[in-house]
């Protein structure tokens, strides 16, 4: 599949190229690319592997999978899978420790620094026919015995030609706490973010170039999806002031995590997004209303975790959030809640929102990727500067 060159960035490109250079000239070392989804990690990482592969390296790479977090090991399985033909060769007790570690004999849980050790020698070792990446994608998926290992690995690479390079949305892995440096993705400048825009939708109407330039807040994934996704219903659904359609991956991107999220943090979460200019306590309170229990600031907490709000408050980490929690609510779930932010306002001393009528009706999507728009509601709403900050908006 042909790849389409990435735009801006150029820092990080240098910086992973110098990573790459160093561990072929023997001087390797390691690196966590960090940043939120869809902001170009697995994009960076990728041109730069492929630019050491074609410089002579060996890149072998791992991938975080959400269902395999538990399974201990499931991540160092892969590194060591592709490295097998080096086993044999490792000294007798790490060679035993690696080998009951992944599985490929019976044997009790080994120690971690046995194990730590045996993989740095089945990398050196390989890393002595030709350099060798090895690139840890998703660890924000990966098991937690596999990341403890890959960080004692990362640690400890100096006079190698070998060079490690993680990819997490968040430090809060086991990572995170090995010290290693971190390459932080930003979201894309205003100008990268245009010309991104201008390569994948060209033409587009100034009002609607605008919105999604809004929308996307620089995150790379959103600049080209949006525009695929508005594509099917008319560009003049971003005049509407309702949440804009999502294609598949973007829902998935941005409600990751969400299904395992307690049940108070949803609601808050769904409520929070379709009452964009109420407060928190209003959400709060539909909340208590939705469950029929007391729900509090409390519930934030595992939704911060996630990176869907920002921790200070109820706040969205990037816009599309909310579009996310809106699709991926059931039409029920939508309903249950318009009514109890509804009641729960007619119930508030300010009575603000007890007679809105519900925001117009948002795409539905009926099949993979494909939308039922409603009716064309032309309006320059969206776009029109917001007076305050609400609840569930980035404040900026
Ligand atoms: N700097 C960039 N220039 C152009 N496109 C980019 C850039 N960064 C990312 N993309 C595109 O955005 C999408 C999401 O990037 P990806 O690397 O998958 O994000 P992440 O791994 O952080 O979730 C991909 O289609 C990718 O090609
Ligand atoms: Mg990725």
């Amino acid at each position: 599949m042909q790849r389409r060159a990435l735009l801006g960035r150029e820092t990080e490109r240098r910086a992973l190229a110098a990573l790459a250079e160093q561990a072929a000239s023997g001087s390797g070392g390691a690196v966590v690319v960090l940043g939120a989804p869809g902001i170009g990690k697995s994009a960076l990482v990728a041109e730069a592997a492929a630019r050491a592969a074609d410089r002579g390296a060996r890149v072998i790479t791992a991938v975080g999978v959400e269902s395999e977090e538990d399974v201990p090991c499931a991540g160092l399985h892969q590194v060591v899978h592709q490295l097998r033909d080096g086993i044999d060769d490792l000294p007798g007790p790490q060679r035993a420790a690696l080998r009951a570690a992944v599985g490929l004999v019976d044997g009790s849980v080994p120690d971690l620094y046995l194990v730590g050790l045996a993989a740095l020698t089945l990398l050196s070792d390989a890393a002595v026919k030709a350099p060798l990446l090895v690139v840890v994608e998703d660890a924000h998926w990966m098991d937690r015995a596999s990341l403890d290992v890959f960080g004692f690995v990362a640690r400890r690479i100096e006079s190698d030609p070998l060079a490690l390079v993680a990819v997490t949305r968040s430090l809060d892995d086991r990572l995170g706490g090995a010290g290693l440096p971190v390459l932080h993705l930003d979201p894309l400048t205003d100008e990268v973010s245009g010309e991104l825009l201008d390569a994948v939708a060209p033409g587009l109407g100034p009002q609607v170039r605008r919105r999604l330039l809004v929308e996307a807040a620089g995150n790379p994934l959103a600049l080209t999806e949006l525009p695929v996704a508005l594509r099917s219903v008319g560009g003049a659904y971003a005049l509407t002031p309702g949440p804009l359609p999502l294609t598949e991956r973007l829902e998935r991107t941005f409600t990751a995590r969400v299904s395992r999220l307690p049940v108070d943090t949803r609601a808050v979460l769904l409520l929070a997004a379709l009452n964009g200019d109420g407060t928190m306590d209003e959400c709060l309170a539909a909340a208590a209303r939705m469950l029929g229990t007391a729900v509090d600031m409390a519930a934030l907490g595992p939704a911060v975790g996630a990176g869907l709000l920002e921790p200070w408050g109820m706040v969205f980490r990037h816009p599309l959030v909310r579009s996310a929690m809106h699709h991926a609510a059931t039409a029920a779930e939508r309903q249950a809640a318009h009514a109890a932010l509804a009641s729960s306002s007619r119930g508030s001393p300010t009575g603000r929102r007890g007679t809105a009528p519900p925001p117009p009706p948002a795409p539905t999507r009926t099949r993979r990727g494909t939308w039922t728009p409603p009716p064309a509601e032309p309006c320059d709403a969206a776009v029109s500067p917001r007076p305050r900050p609400r609840c569930g908006e980035r404040r900026s």
